[in-house]
């Protein structure tokens, strides 16, 4: 990449049902994020600000990126909201990373937010819904449960495949979850219970589909030869990418594969000029389990198919040869919509500085995060490394 960034500091709230309000998270993150950067900073120093988050039942739909500027003391930088459903917080690190290589600014806030625990269902399902098509999705009644489950019947039925390793992703990432402290489930759950779990959309049962969470992050992002300014250990952006695809799910000429996703990792692994085994671990949008495996095979880590086997042999464990969502993912760290892409991001920032505590991955140098908007709509791929 001609223009590497780097991130010195990153802060993340707590995920799952919580009592803050947005910009008490917001504020929580941040402030974190600030007090991480080991040399201190003058806020003044900021020259941009992305806020990446969907608006989730209406608390402030215009001009909500101004909220994180004033209540982290750096209004007056310019600021821009970032949505792109669950991948807003991809997009805004994009964003972030594009301001800093047109010399817009040296230092760059992002933060992701939302806050969705504190409507009524009703109201929870309109706003979980405004990302997916309105024109045949929604006015047939599909959730994103229910297209991932068509998804995933697709899947199954093409790679002859039974719920085992759609479960074996539940597991893994409750398992991870437990060793998180910020994570919404921090409990671990067994094969057998989540194949017998109700079912919310066939074939995805309950242990199948991440919950519903409240929760921020946020990143200081810099140039690569200015990160030295802020810390000895930097975490390195190497290489990004970007993608989209039809909006509706139908539309497309194979639902079993997200090609928002292929390209977004092409370009990504293009301009970090790294190969997939080159990776140490990563962290891919498990909005639901089904999407864990759909991740793997579109990043061309497996062929298509072959992700359900790579899972069921333990290789994806945060101990296996390639780590797959050692925070726990969004299925058990939770899925605050805007936060997602930067909360993984945060992670990232952890490992890479062996920082990670319990859930840290031996030997963690490099990394790859991976945030969908909705079911394949648009797509971000990072590369990252130690430096
Ligand atoms: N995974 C594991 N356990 C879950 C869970 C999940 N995703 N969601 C809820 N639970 C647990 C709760 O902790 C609670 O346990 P308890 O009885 O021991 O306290 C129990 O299940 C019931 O919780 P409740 O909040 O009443 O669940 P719900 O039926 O209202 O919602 C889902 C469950 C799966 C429908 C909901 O989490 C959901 O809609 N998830 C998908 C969100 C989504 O679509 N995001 C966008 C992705 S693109």
């Amino acid at each position: 990449m001609p223009h590497r960034a780097a991130i010195v500091g990153a802060g993340h709230t707590r995920f799952g049902a919580l009592a803050e309000g947005p910009r008490a998270l917001l504020r929580g993150a941040v402030e974190e994020a600030f007090s991480s950067i080991d040399r201190g900073v003058d806020r003044t120093a900021v020259g941009e600000v992305f806020l990446a988050t969907l608006g989730f039942g209406g608390w402030q739909i215009g001009n909500s990126s101004t909220v994180l500027s004033e209540e982290v003391g750096v209004a007056g930088a310019p600021t821009t909201r970032v949505e792109n459903a669950c991948a807003s917080g991809g997009f805004a690190i994009r964003a972030a990373v594009g301001a800093l290589a047109t010399g817009t600014a040296d230092l760059v806030l992002v933060g992701g937010l939302e806050k969705m625990t504190d409507v009524t269902n009703a109201r929870r399902r309109y706003w979980l819904g405004v990302s997916g098509d309105t024109e045949w999705e929604r006015s047939a009644g599909l959730t994103f449960a229910g297209v991932y489950g068509l998804i995933a019947s697709a899947y199954l039925d093409l790679h002859h495949l039974g719920r085992e390793a759609l479960a074996e992703v539940a597991v893994k990432n409750h398992e991870n979850g437990s060793l998180n402290p910020n994570a919404h489930f921090q409990k671990r759950v067994e094969r057998a219970q989540v194949l017998r779990a109700p079912r919310v959309a066939d074939p995805l049962g309950l242990y199948d589909c991440c919950p519903v969470s409240d929760g921020a992050a946020a990143l200081l992002l810099t140039r690569a030869d200015l990160a030295r300014r802020y810390t000895d250990t930097p975490v390195y952006i190497d290489g990004i990418g970007a993608g989209s695809d039809f909006l509706a799910v139908q539309e497309r000429p194979d639902p079993t594969r997200f090609r928002a996703t292929r390209r977004a990792a092409d370009e990504a692994f293009r301009s970090a000029d790294r190969s997939r085994t080159g990776i140490s671990f990563l962290e891919v949008h498990d909005c639901f389990t089904i999407a864990e495996l759909l991740a793997l095979d579109d990043l061309g880590f497996t062929e298509p198919g072959a992700a359900a086997a790579l899972t069921l042999s333990g290789a994806t464990a945060r101990t296996g040869r390639l780590p797959v969502n050692p925070d726990g993912g969004l299925k058990a760290k939770g899925h605050p919509i805007g936060a997602t892409g930067v909360s993984q991001a945060y992670e990232v920032f952890r490992q890479l500085r062996r920082a990670a505590g319990a859930r840290q991955v031996p030997g963690a140098e490099t990394a790859l995060t991976h945030n969908v908007g909705g079911a394949g709509a648009t797509a971000a791929v990072t590369i990252f490394s130690a430096g």
